[in-house]
């Protein structure tokens, strides 16, 4: 069964093996222009103080890109990885394309990426953007060959694509690809729990309160492998120049609407309405985990997004489900469907000890929590009020820099379209709130 979800025992929600890194021929017209924006080292448009010679060369970039051929994608459906492939490279064509405009160019996304994107989107039930999927999940490969049968090392992977080619873009999504691997652990565990809370007796109660203290541990190195981000990526980098290139239509500063010029020659597209950058708020493993233990009641109800649902869950956290690889949505539904849920489980046991474990483990998600905030307060709330670093070609000078600060300034929303602040701390608060008081 765990096939149906595409949730491997050794790699969780990673696949097995290394995603493949390149179409076949038919379509090297799109890995060509990838690659090529990728060589040319495009800038943001709105990196201040861009000389006239980068301004060119992505207008000229684009220029091809609105002349590549409409490709059919007939042949692309007969394998799930060659439909994943594609969304990749579509979506990191999309986002090199939308955000090396100037910041005040309408956005008009041409009928040679539209037309494609959208048909393997809908064919792989993903909004037409660039997903958590496309950034870690299937952007790896091994730095040496897997020993046979073998799982691939926490130190063994690199990347497949960059927008900037710095290792602190790479360790960025290597960091939530290893915290994906490690995770597995947990959902092994998860595995051995909802199996013994079937059996329910008094020895299961002893294993149960075993593994759940085993969870706590592997979500406390979770957050001891998130605080490492801090090791090779570097916060001015990574505000100024990474993260830019990954909003979505939410998080854009100058709220342009992004139009998907030719949608109208497939009349079975619909115009798309999911458009939020790319968050680990994607990430499957982390809601398997509030949904396992029962955080996902309080945790994700949030109101502050602006989108608050009635059901007392967070419309933001939600609503990324619709981002995740379609199996892998599945799962999360199957693990909701759970008969019988673990927290209800705990409540009903009045076993002092059980109910310590349980406790501690969803101390621990909240302590990944508070991590998580701390890195934000070093990744986003402190590089948005000091100025840019000088980067690569680019020499900015101080008078340029105001403008920068400026435009940051009033634009503190994650990639995800959040009001970040206000979020994450009210889902870490729900996290607290799920902790049992004393029986
Ligand atoms: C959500 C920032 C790394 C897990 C978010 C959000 C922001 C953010 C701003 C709010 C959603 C949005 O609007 O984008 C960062 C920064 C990181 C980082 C600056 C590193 C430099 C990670 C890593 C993970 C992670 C490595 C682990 C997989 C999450 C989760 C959420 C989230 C699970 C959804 C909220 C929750 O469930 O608590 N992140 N993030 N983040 N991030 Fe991160
Ligand atoms: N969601 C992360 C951010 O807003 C990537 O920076």
């Amino acid at each position: 069964a765990a096939h149906d979800f595409d949730v491997d025992t050794r790699t969780g929600f990673m696949p097995p093996q290394p995603p493949i890194a390149r179409l076949p021929p038919a379509w090297e017209s799109w890995e060509a222009a990838l690659d090529e924006a990728i060589r040319l080292q495009l800038q943001l448009g709105h990196t201040p103080g861009l000389p006239e010679d980068e301004i060119a060369k992505s207008e000229s970039w684009r220029g091809r890109v609105r002349s590549l051929p409409i490709l059919p994608i007939t042949d692309l459906k007969r394998s799930e990885l060659y439909l994943r492939r594609g969304h990749h490279v579509l979506g990191w064509i999309l986002h090199f394309y939308i955000h090396s405009l100037p910041p005040n160019a309408s956005i008009v996304i041409p009928p040679p990426i539209t037309l494609p994107l959208l048909q393997i989107s809908a064919q792989l039930q993903l909004p037409p953007v660039l997903t958590y999927s496309d950034d870690v999940l299937y952007n790896w490969a091994l730095k040496k060959p897997l020993e046979q049968n073998g799982v691939p090392a926490l130190d063994n992977l690199r990347c497949l694509t960059l927008f900037t080619g710095t290792k602190d873009e790479e360790e960025f999504y290597l960091t939530s690809s290893r915290i994906e691997l490690k995770g597995v652990e947990a959902l092994e565990l998860m595995q051995v729990i909802m199996d013994e809370t079937f059996v329910g007796d008094d020895i299961a109660i002893r294993r149960i309160t075993q593994y759940l203290t085993s969870v706590a541990t592997v979500i406390q190195d979770l957050r001891t492998m998130l605080l490492a981000v801090k090791e090779h990526c570097n916060p001015d980098i990574f505000y100024h120049h990474i993260r830019p290139w990954f909003r979505g239509v939410d998080s854009d500063p100058n709220k342009r609407p992004w139009v998907f010029a030719g949608i109208e020659e497939d009349p079975s597209l619909q115009e798309p309405t999911e458009l939020s950058g790319p968050s680990a708020g994607q990430s499957s493993l982390v809601h398997a985990l509030d949904i396992f233990l029962g955080v996902d009641q309080y945790s994700h109800a949030s109101s502050v997004t602006g989108h608050s649902s009635s059901s007392g869950k967070s419309a933001f956290l939600d609503r990324m489900q619709m981002y995740m690889p379609r199996h892998h949505r599945t799962f999360l539904n199957h693990l909701s469907a759970n008969p019988r849920p673990l927290r209800a489980f705990v409540e009903g046991s009045k076993d002092a000890g059980l109910q310590e474990a349980y406790n501690a483990a969803v101390l621990a998600l909240k302590a990944f929590r508070d991590a998580h905030m701390i890195i934000v307060a070093l990744y986003i709330i402190g590089p948005s009020r000091r100025p840019a670093p000088a980067f690569a070609a680019s020499a900015v000078s101080a008078e340029r820099l105001d403008i920068q600060k400026d435009y940051h300034v009033d634009t503190l929303k994650g990639t995800g379209g959040t009001e970040l602040v206000n979020f994450l701390k009210d889902v870490r608060d729900r996290t607290a709130g799920a902790v049992l008081p004393p029986a």
